[in-house]
């Protein structure tokens, strides 16, 4: 089965600027986002491929509480709530949260991964939308210090899920395997709960992933996407029916048995706890699933969806194009009347635009920035409170919290710049500079490094 969706671009435009903005839409940009996905037995299918799509005003309102399943949902309910239900109608799910990202530094010395917002809303709460859509009641986020401050600070809606901490000990990091014991006692030993990474961005149906690690009786059941080059990632050999036979974590390109990486969300049964020591830093994917692949115990369901890791940089940008296709926003606050917004863009609360600049196509701008005039801003994601100062051009960059970006300065792709840091007037940045929190930049840097 094809299924074949369609995703809109809302243009929404303020009725006082709306004269004022020239929009222009790229040759095959997203504007029609199509999206295929062969079906079969034991592939997950993206929510948006399982059932039709959600009422517009679900992601424009963002309701504390998604409105009741009868209301979002025109699928086949029984064969859906028969997928998820437990004994006693809960479902757990624990986030990994703990890593120290060092991959995303510097934005990362300044709030966590799943935090870093995407088309303007922090991951987690993608992940727990997502999560509620498929009834999970109880989420346990497994960090490296509490993060209630920074949640809190963050403003994430919980979507009427109870959050709890489990926390790893200062300075003693319990890998990808550890975390999940620490929580037995909050998960319990009466159903099976999932468990993600939370750096992973993915549009799966849980229920669906469930619903095939119970027919199974799986000890383990991972996601598994297709990708070009597996090397970077855990890789599994499927054998027939969805039984994974090997499991081999960032092979060598050449030694990988296949294109189908786990894609950091697993279904677990409470057994798991046995193949994990208390109090001990462990990989879940070097040390305890090729164990279960060999017991017949692990098994995988394929997912054809969107889905990254936003791991590395350009991970990162490339989740935040794609998300734009269909969530573009472009109401800019303010707007002169010869700037030209050039779609996709999304423009979060309070910003502004200057005369003569051109913003897009494929960028992001944060709450209160603030651009001035004749700036080029593209491809890039500019995070919340930033000032962009008259004549500078910014390129393929991540731009961190309330930095400012001198008059005329130029920041090329693949830069990276910390929060609070400020890059002065007339500095050009070449392709790969990375400057760290709060950094004062006072002249051109012409090599790819890190000015700390
Ligand atoms: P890099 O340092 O850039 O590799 O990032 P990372 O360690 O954060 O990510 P990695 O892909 O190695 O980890 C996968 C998931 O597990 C991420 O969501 C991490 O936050 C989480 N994780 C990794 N190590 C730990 C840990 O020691 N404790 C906890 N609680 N979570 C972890």
């Amino acid at each position: 089965m094809t299924c074949r969706q369609t995703t809109p671009v809302r243009l929404a435009v303020s009725s006082a600027n709306a004269f004022a903005i020239r929009w222009s839409v790229p040759n095959g940009s997203g504007v029609r986002a199509a999206r295929s996905s062969r079906q079969g037995e034991g592939q997950c299918r993206s929510w948006q491929n399982t059932f039709s799509p959600l009422p517009s005003s679900f992601h424009a309102a963002k309701p504390s509480r998604l409105p009741p399943l009868q209301n979002r949902l025109y699928g086949d309910l029984n064969e859906y709530k028969l997928a998820t239900a437990n004994g006693d109608g809960s479902l757990k799910a624990l986030i990994l949260a703990g890593g120290f990202a060092t991959r995303l530094r510097p934005l990362s010395c300044t709030r966590p991964k799943i935090l870093f917002p995407i088309v303007n809303k922090p991951l987690l709460e993608w992940t727990l939308e997502g999560l509620a859509r498929s009834e999970v009641n109880e989420v346990t986020l497994a960090t490296s210090y509490n993060i209630q401050a920074s949640l809190k600070q963050a403003r994430i809606l919980k979507h009427g899920i109870k959050i709890t901490d489990s926390s790893d000990k200062l300075k003693k990091p319990l890998g990808t395997g550890g975390p999940i014991k620490k929580a037995e006692k909050l998960i319990g030993h009466s159903s099976p709960f999932l468990v993600i990474n939370g750096d992973v961005f993915a549009d799966v149906n849980y229920a669906e992933v469930l619903k095939l690690h119970r027919e199974k009786k799986a000890v383990a059941t991972i996601v598994l996407h297709r990708v070009e080059d597996p090397s970077r990632f855990g890789v599994a050999k499927l054998a027939s029916g969805n039984r994974i036979e090997r499991f081999i974590e960032k092979p060598a390109r050449e030694d990988a048995p296949s294109h189908l990486i786990n894609a950091g969300v697993y279904v677990l049964s409470p057994g798991i706890f046995e193949h994990i020591p208390k109090d001990q830093k462990l990989s879940l994917e070097r040390e305890v699933f090729p164990v279960l692949a060999e017991k017949g115990e692990l098994y995988g369901c394929v997912f054809n969806g969107t889905w990254t890791d936003i791991g590395k940089p350009e991970d990162y940008l490339e989740i935040n194009r794609t998300m734009l296709k269909a969530h573009a926003n472009p109401q800019v606050y303010n707007t002169a009347k010869d700037a030209e917004i050039k779609m996709p863009v999304a423009v979060d609360k309070r910003v502004s635009v200057g005369k003569e600049s051109i913003v897009g196509p494929y960028t992001v701008l944060g709450q209160g920035v603030v651009v001035g005039d004749k700036v080029r801003v593209r491809d890039s994601v500019v995070l919340p409170d930033t000032v962009v100062m008259d004549s500078a051009s910014i390129s393929g960059a991540i731009i961190g919290e309330g930095v400012t970006v001198g008059e005329r300065a130029k920041i090329s792709k693949g830069c990276i710049i910390g929060d609070q840091a400020k890059i002065n007037d007339d500095v050009t940045l070449a392709e790969g500079v990375s400057v760290c929190t709060a950094k004062e930049v006072l002249e051109n840097v012409l090599t790819a490094k890190c000015i700390v």
